[in-house]
């Protein structure tokens, strides 16, 4: 974000300030209640701002509350350096869009970037500075309730979507209006703990890292993001709030990040749990490893000011810092915070972004672009003929998230009101002729303690008295009652988020009970998913017609499903994370190294082999996603089958729409190098576009390929790691999921 006269302002800054100006800096607050009371108030917060012992604050729910903590800091800071104002928008601020799950599944980065323009247009109206996203932390466990706020399991797309956020969070400039800082999070690997238990530490090989967790925030960075927030796991045995070689080392010197690195919250004192040290030691540990913000934790303002005077020797820990050192680290950090802020223009107008700034986007509009979104982000996993339903059919709306709001904001909506949401029901009923019928059905879950752990952030799950019996009888005789029922099924809202790992992420023993009922009536079911993950889903195609993946789809999920339903929209949705069949098999995905001893058909098919889970019963391959027509793919066509590195050689496929209604078909393309110097993953995502085609339409896809896709790192260790290539054979793949494709050879020539 640097440019000459920021740095001199940050310059001319830094020397007029005292060690204690430049400590306060560095500590970001949570803005908790604000300033309740005005201007006597004298709360922990208030009295902070007065000692100029705040650099920033998140959380602040209103313009008039920013606006009011600006004017205490401004008071309280003799060099009237103003605080930044930041915030958790992760999909969607007020107008909350599909989980950042359910967008990757639009494969649609325009409209990906159109979402994050909107929130951030919403979220600078209310005085925010910079936003916490977007997380790109790719997974491939479907226990890790975080996937919700994930792209997926690949870290091509996840790469794409880190830019297409940045670009929509920032525009050119976050400093203009309408716009905001963006925050790659959570850096790194967050998205591969052991067991799919949130926080836990990720051991990988070097490798893995290099190429599936890190090139996202390569990615955002490239596109400008203008910081980023570590991640609690370890990385390798070193925590990522102390991990120097990644940030100072591969963050800052490789990809030429200059912006901000701030902790999570509390992350810093929580290097002394994972047994780094004294509450001193690890302030400095995470100080020299690159964190200039220290969240909630004030572990920095705490220790710093001692520590600046001492130094400190801490054999025990391997760090020996001397009070000079400390004092250029204060300032390395302080110099980066300060040239934060000059890039959001705020050391020139100290009130940039609280006064005079564009009033938040219509609403309306914003409510258009959630509607769009929805329906592109929802997955037609089956369809035998069944949808699109015509507005007469008479229909029963049954399950347990049938006629939900709450819920279906998804997790990590801060912002979002559940009085926004159209629920299904009244969804539906806007676009169908005759109102449909309406039963529960079941409960969401069983388990009290469930509900009340469910209920975290407020009220979203409640249990109906009624016998399950009872409950059923109501759903079954509706059914029976119906031309086709569309069953409402799935997660609710905090299943999936923070801290909400989940055994076996499938859907809650009482839906399916639901559903077994209702498939013994023979009426048709159209069944929707509303989820936060990938759900085991195993079996459940036998029982039903239709089967359509919805996620948490924001405020105008419901009628984006209700779209999808009547044929007003076409299903385009696919896959970001591959869908198990059964929850024993997570963590999945479509780019596993192959073994010496493959599963039948591994490369064309997804293993079989577990002996409680029935043949039949196949996970649902990354990419994967039905169109109410059937696109043809023609023979994919090499310009050259062999080629010298440095030659752009095109692969070029036909596509024919053969069906009848129009196509937005996303084409994909893999790679395999069978020949390596060490094992690679079976096939890999390396390059995606999407075409419309109209009925009958026939069009011709070309990508470009160069040597550089089949480049690999080889890495003892991250500072020995090299990318290489060989000569020789890979295989690329061509279809509209990683498993339907069709193959040519490319031999790379020495
Ligand atoms: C903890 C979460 O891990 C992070 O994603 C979030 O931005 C911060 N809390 C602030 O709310």
């Amino acid at each position: 974000m640097g440019n000459r006269s920021s740095e001199d302002a940050v310059a001319r800054l830094m020397a007029e300030m005292t060690l204690a100006e430049k400590i306060g800096q560095l500590n970001l607050l949570a803005a908790g209640e604000g300033l309740t009371t005005g201007a006597a108030t004298d709360t922990p917060l208030a009295k902070r701002l007065d000692a100029g012992e705040v650099g920033a604050i998140f959380g602040t729910k209103s313009l008039a509350s920013a606006q009011a903590l600006q004017e205490r800091a401004l008071a309280g800071s003799r060099l009237k350096i103003p605080l930044f104002f930041a915030e958790d928008v992760i999909h969607g601020h007020r107008t909350v869009f599909p989980l950042p799950l359910a967008l990757a599944a639009s494969w649609d980065m325009a409209l990906i970037e159109a979402t994050a323009g909107f929130a951030a247009a919403e979220a600078a109206a209310e005085g925010l500075h910079q936003v916490y996203a977007p997380m790109i932390d790719v997974t491939r466990d479907a226990r890790w309730g975080r996937m919700a706020e994930s792209p997926g399991e690949d870290p091509h797309l996840a790469g794409a979507i880190a830019a297409a956020m940045t670009r929509g969070l920032q525009g050119t400039d976050p400093a203009a209006p309408g716009r905001v800082a963006a925050c790659l999070k959570h850096f790194v690997a967050y998205g591969a703990p052991l067991s799919g238990r949130d926080y836990d530490n990720a051991s990988l090989a070097w490798e893995d890292l290099l190429e599936i967790y890190l090139p996202p925030f390569a990615d955002g960075v490239a596109a400008g993001a203008a910081s980023v927030m570590a991640a609690f796991n370890a990385v390798n045995k070193l925590p990522m709030h102390a991990h120097g070689p990644l940030i100072e080392g591969w963050l800052r010197g490789r990809t030429g990040f200059d912006g901000l690195v701030v902790s999570d919250y509390t992350g810093i004192r929580e290097l002394s749990a994972h047994g780094l040290g004294a509450p001193a030691t690890v302030v400095l540990r995470a100080l020299a490893a690159g964190i200039d913000m220290d969240m909630v934790g004030e572990d920095y303002l705490t220790h710093l000011p001692a520590l600046a005077e001492t130094g400190l020797k801490a054999p025990e820990a391997g760090l020996t810092l001397s009070a000079e050192r400390v004092r250029a680290l204060i300032d390395r950090a302080c110099a980066r915070v300060l040239g934060f802020k000059a890039g959001l223009g705020l050391l020139d107008d100290p009130w940039r972004g609280l006064t005079g700034s564009p009033a938040a986007p219509d609403r309306a509009e914003g409510r258009k672009l959630a509607r769009k979104a929805a329906a592109r982000s929802a997955v037609l996993l089956k369809n035998d003929g069944l949808l699109p339903l015509s507005p007469d059919t008479r229909l029963a709306l049954i399950g347990p998230l049938a006629d939900d709001r709450a819920n279906m904001l998804g997790t990590w909506s801060v912002s979002g009101r559940a009085e926004d949401v159209t629920p299904l029901l009244e969804a539906v009923g806007a676009l169908a002729a005759p109102p449909p019928s309406h039963a529960a059905g079941c409960n969401l879950v069983e388990d009290d303690w469930l509900i009340e752990r469910l209920n975290v952030h407020g009220t979203t799950v409640t249990r109906d008295p009624r016998s399950e019996a009872n409950m059923l009888a109501e759903a079954v005789a509706a059914a029976k009652a119906a031309d086709v029922v569309l069953v409402a099924l799935g997660e609710a809202k905090e299943h999936a988020g923070e801290s909400s790992s989940r055994l076996c992420p499938d859907l809650p023993a009482p839906q399916r009970r639901l559903l077994d009922a209702l498939a013994t009536t023979g009426t048709p079911l159209v069944v929707a998913v509303f989820a936060g993950r990938a759900l085991a889903l195993g079996g459940i195609e036998q029982q039903c017609g239709a089967l359509l993946y919805a996620w948490h789809g924001g405020i105008a999920g419901p009628e984006g499903v209700a779209d999808l339903v009547f044929g007003r929209a076409e299903p385009s949705g696919r896959l970001p994370v591959t869908l198990p069949a059964a929850p024993g098999q997570t963590p999945l995905s479509h780019a596993e190294d192959p073994t010496g001893r493959p599963w039948t058909g591994r490369f064309a098919k997804f293993r079989t082999g577990w002996l409680d889970l029935a043949d039949d019963s196949q996970p649902y391959p990354f990419g994967f996603g039905l169109s109410y027509t059937e696109v043809d793919y023609g023979p994919p066509r090499l310009s050259a089958t062999e080629a010298r590195p440095g030659e752009r050689i095109s692969l070029s496929v036909t596509l024919t729409n053969t069906g009848a209604r129009p196509a937005i078909e996303t084409v994909q393309l893999y790679l395999s190098d069978p020949e390596a110097r060490i094992t690679r993953p079976a096939r890999r995502l390396v390059a995606f576009c999407q075409v419309e085609l109209a009925p009958g339409e026939e069009r011709e896809v070309t990508f470009e390929i160069g040597a550089e896709m089949a480049q690999y790192p080889l890495a003892p260790s991250l500072e020995a790691a090299e990318w290489v290539r060989d000569p020789g054979r890979i295989l690329l793949h061509v279809g509209p999921n990683s498993r339907d494709t069709l193959s040519e050879t490319l031999t790379w020539l020495a």
